[in-house]
């Protein structure tokens, strides 16, 4: 039978490559498909996670994918929760109501990565606070999420003193632990997509004086002291991974301005750190992250971390998912508004079953998950 240079038949893309088992760290995953992280604001009001996310998630492990990174979780009560009803693991009862979602995955023969998330100056509903807080006094670009109940413009954040960024830090570690306890597979943190971490890495954004500031050692210096700290917190064997961008959810063109100089020194630190993964997010992950030509995000995140990579941004476009694994380019890959279409789709996939278009209004008013049942009954 004729085959092309993917080992595809009849010129339908070797799909059976996303289904290959892989380690990544300590963790054997049945296949290559992730659920990317997705903030869905559907925990109740103290921040613990639900009976219905605890369904939503292990719907996707039903669905056969491999390992699901949970949205986005608040990593303290000071200033890291970005929305109301985020879900937050900063205390046992927060960590409790994870243990039922952990379980839940487990149970359904899947793995489920805790997302870390700090919103810094993207913080647009937060109990804890009166006021946001970033690496500089500087407005953030863009506008608040309505889909998440925010309007207007971001505040002026307040300029975080060294006390504050070391509480930060440690809130992470600390998240850690207690997802480690609660029975998750590993912990990814969120340094992509204009949040804390990404805040202070870019330009423009942090104009610190201190050593959280300055040339691109000063400003991802945050980053690698998260990481640092998670790692000493978990132990070697637990998976670590970081998230990396270079859009940003109010800035979604942003590019590192020394091009493939700056992506060489930005994921070659990231690759020296204790890291099992790195999670790369662009629009379209295939494409060159600079200008018209030469590598992906991703193919630059392998070369220049050395580190296994999960890559994301468009490839429900299952052809694309598949080129970047056969082109080395990806470890595994992870799928957004394919997996909110579909909790099914590897199963679908797999059975050569219809694969609709992700509808926005899944998400719209709200992108929480009552929303989504409603969505789903009128469908
Ligand atoms: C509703 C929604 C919520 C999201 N929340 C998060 C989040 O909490 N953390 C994160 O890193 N990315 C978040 N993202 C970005 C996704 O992880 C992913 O990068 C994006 O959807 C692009 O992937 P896709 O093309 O497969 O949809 C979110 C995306 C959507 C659609």
């Amino acid at each position: 039978m004729a085959r092309d240079e993917m080992g595809s038949r009849h010129g339908q893309p070797a799909v059976e490559r996303l289904f290959v088992p892989v380690r990544v760290g300590s963790l054997a995953l049945a296949n290559r498909l992730a659920v990317a992280p997705m903030t869905r604001v559907s925990a109740d009001q103290h921040g613990r996670a639900t009976r219905r996310m605890a369904d939503y998630y292990r719907s996707f492990a039903e669905g056969g994918f491999g390992v699901i990174v949970t949205e986005g979780i608040y990593t303290d009560t000071a200033f890291s929760q970005g929305y109301l009803f985020q879900p937050g693991l900063t205390d046992a009862s927060q960590a409790d109501a994870w243990r039922a979602v952990a379980d839940g995955v487990h149970q359904a023969g899947g793995r489920i990565i805790a997302q870390l998330m700090h919103a810094g100056a993207l913080s647009q509903g937060n109990p804890h606070r009166s006021h946001t807080a970033g690496p500089s006094a500087i407005r953030p670009k863009g506008a608040q999420m309505t889909v998440y109940r925010g309007s207007g413009a971001y505040p002026v954040p307040v300029a975080m003193t060294t006390d504050e960024i070391a509480a930060a830090v440690e809130g992470f570690a600390r998240t850690a632990l207690l997802a480690k306890a609660a029975g998750f597979d590993g912990v990814e943190v969120h340094g992509a997509n204009g949040y804390l971490l990404d805040q202070f890495l870019t330009e423009g954004v942090n104009l610190r004086q201190d050593s959280y500031g300055g040339d691109g050692d000063g400003r991802i210096r945050l980053t690698v002291e998260v990481v640092r700290a998670v790692r000493s917190a978990v132990g070697g064997e637990f998976v670590v991974g970081v998230r990396i961008s270079q859009g940003k959810v109010n800035d979604f063109v942003h590019k590192w301005s020394g091009g493939e100089d700056d992506a060489a020194a930005i994921l070659g630190t990231l690759g020296r750190l204790p890291l099992d993964y790195l999670h790369t997010t662009e629009f379209e992950a295939w494409r060159p992250a600079f200008g018209a030509a030469g590598a992906s995000l991703a193919a630059l995140a392998k070369r220049y971390a050395q580190l296994p990579v999960l890559a994301n941004g468009s490839l429900h476009d299952r052809k694309r998912a598949v080129e970047l694994l056969v082109n080395g380019e990806a470890d595994f890959i992870s799928l957004g508004r394919g997996a909110l279409t579909h909790a099914d789709w590897p199963t679908r996939l797999r059975a050569a079953s219809p694969l609709a278009e992700f509808d926005p209004a899944l998400l719209s008013p709200i992108a929480d998950l009552a929303n989504a049942e409603r969505w789903r009954a009128a469908a």
